[in-house]
């Protein structure tokens, strides 16, 4: 059914749209010879030509959120060639970190902090969405593919079904199965240098933001985020004395709409608000083991990117699974509002290995996707500019220097040893 209608969705485009038009246009109006006719043949005929018009355009809304086929390719600049394509991506739709006494634990059988069915469904649609985007640069070789993913069980789901449809199995490696197995690199738990290895404390509080305002807060009618707080804590029951609330009620609220379950009337009604706080304290709530993160991921795409120019490994793609936090780590280093920016589901930065097609030079062009919207539209990507280094004028050895330098290396003394070697 579904893929008989994806079928016929792929035969209108827009021009076919106009085509449709055409017909209606050279129906036999103009045989009738009379004025009257005319009108009383013209008014149906045109109502129908309208209706169609509707139609077409119903189908094709429908399939901008329903089909691939409807998501933007890759352009390469002019005179440039892609030659790898590293891509950090946050995982798919999950259950929240903590159930809340407005979440149902049936509507999450995986359980706390995994992924949803819909987070399985759209991680499937990205990769997709991917093959799409990469169509003309990717080949069917699961050889081509590096892939890492974080310790943490929703990030390795995701990537597992994400390479599925981004890898379907093609010619030489496809024996009557519909899926293929594509490794994933993983450390040990408590191994990674990317997430967890060195946990630092969270803010014992959000006092010293009290007295910020911003437009969301305003719009909801709350002057300051201290207001905001004060409503919240009359409303969720849970003090604002300490960071505690963030994840049992700011990220349950946010898992609960992206599901599509049930919201609290009081949550819904100054949601503006809960988003804004969602997308800056999921930042400031980790903002100390930022650091710790953010340094390793930065030092892992400078890695795989020069490894590609220099021919240390043959892949075409290296992709990553990670979190909010990873990508809001790189944000910010790179002086992007990481709040205005935050990765929602599926978010992704991409990092495009180009050479020049003139002398062979290699520059690194970025683009970024904000990932799925609450109503799971997934958002294109398109160029984002690297204030230190803009492509075109963005060489790979100026791109690497600032990977390298995302963050000052840490001081570990106070993380448990870790081997280093895993970080590969
Ligand atoms: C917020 O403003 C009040 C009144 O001006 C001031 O007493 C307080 O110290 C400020 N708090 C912060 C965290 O800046
Ligand atoms: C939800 O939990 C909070 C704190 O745990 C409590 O204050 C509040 O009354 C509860 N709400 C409902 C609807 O049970
Ligand atoms: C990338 O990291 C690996 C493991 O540490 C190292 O062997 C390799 O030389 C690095 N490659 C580049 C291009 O820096
Ligand atoms: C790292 O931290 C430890 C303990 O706080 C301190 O003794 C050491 O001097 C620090 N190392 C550097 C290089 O700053």
């Amino acid at each position: 059914m579904r893929e008989q209608r994806d079928g016929a969705f792929e035969n209108i485009s827009l021009p076919e749209g106009v085509s449709l038009r055409e017909v209606g246009g050279s129906l036999p109006i103009m045989s009738f010879s009379t004025g009257k006719r005319i009108l009383l043949w013209g008014l149906p005929v045109a109502l129908l030509v309208i209706a169609g018009a509707v139609l077409v355009y119903l189908v094709l809304a429908r399939s901008a959120t329903s089909s691939p086929r409807t998501h933007k390719a890759n352009e390469d600049p002019t005179g440039f060639t892609l030659q790898h394509v590293m891509i950090v991506h946050r995982h798919g739709l999950r259950a929240p970190s903590h159930l809340s006494n407005w979440s149902n634990p049936d509507d999450y059988p995986m359980g706390v902090g995994y992924l949803t069915k819909l987070g399985k469904q759209g991680s499937l649609r990205v990769g997709e969405i991917l093959r799409r985007f990469y169509g003309n640069f990717l080949t069917y070789s699961p050889r081509e593919v590096w892939a890492r993913s974080s310790t943490y069980p929703r990030c390795y789901e995701t990537e597992y079904l994400l390479l599925g449809t981004l890898y379907p199995p093609r010619s030489f490696w496809d024996f009557g199965l519909s899926v293929q197995p594509i490794p994933i690199t993983m450390v040990p738990n408590g191994n990674d240098v990317l997430i967890e290895s060195c946990t630092a404390s969270v803010p014992g509080d959000f006092k010293y933001m009290y007295n910020e305002t911003h437009r969301e807060l305003q719009e909801d009618g709350f002057e300051t985020f201290g207001d905001f707080m004060e409503w919240l804590a009359e409303n969720s029951g849970w003090s604002t004395e300490n960071s505690e609330f963030y994840e049992p009620i700011i990220d349950a609220l946010y898992a609960q709409k992206y599901n599509g379950l049930h919201v609290p009337e009081w949550a819904e009604a100054k949601w503006k608000s809960m988003d804004w706080a969602l997308r800056r304290l999921s930042f400031d709530y980790w903002k100390l083991s930022v650091p710790y993160y953010g340094q390793y991921m930065g030092k892992m795409i400078a890695n795989r990117t020069l490894g590609s120019a220099e021919g240390s490994h043959r892949n075409r793609l290296s992709i990553m699974s990670y979190h909010d936090t990873s990508i809001q780590a790189i944000l910010s280093a790179l002086k992007f509002d990481h709040v205005a920016m935050y990765p929602s589901f599926l978010g992704a930065l991409h990092f495009q290995l180009y050479k020049r097609d003139s002398d062979g030079e290699f520059y690194v062009r970025s683009i970024y996707s904000r990932g799925f919207t609450a109503c799971g539209d997934y958002r294109d990507a398109s160029q984002i500019t690297i204030q230190d280094c803009p492509f075109p004028d963005c060489t790979l050895k100026k791109f690497v220097a600032v990977m390298n330098g995302l963050y000052p290396d840490t001081n570990r003394s106070s993380c448990p040893p870790i081997d280093l070697k895993a970080l590969l």
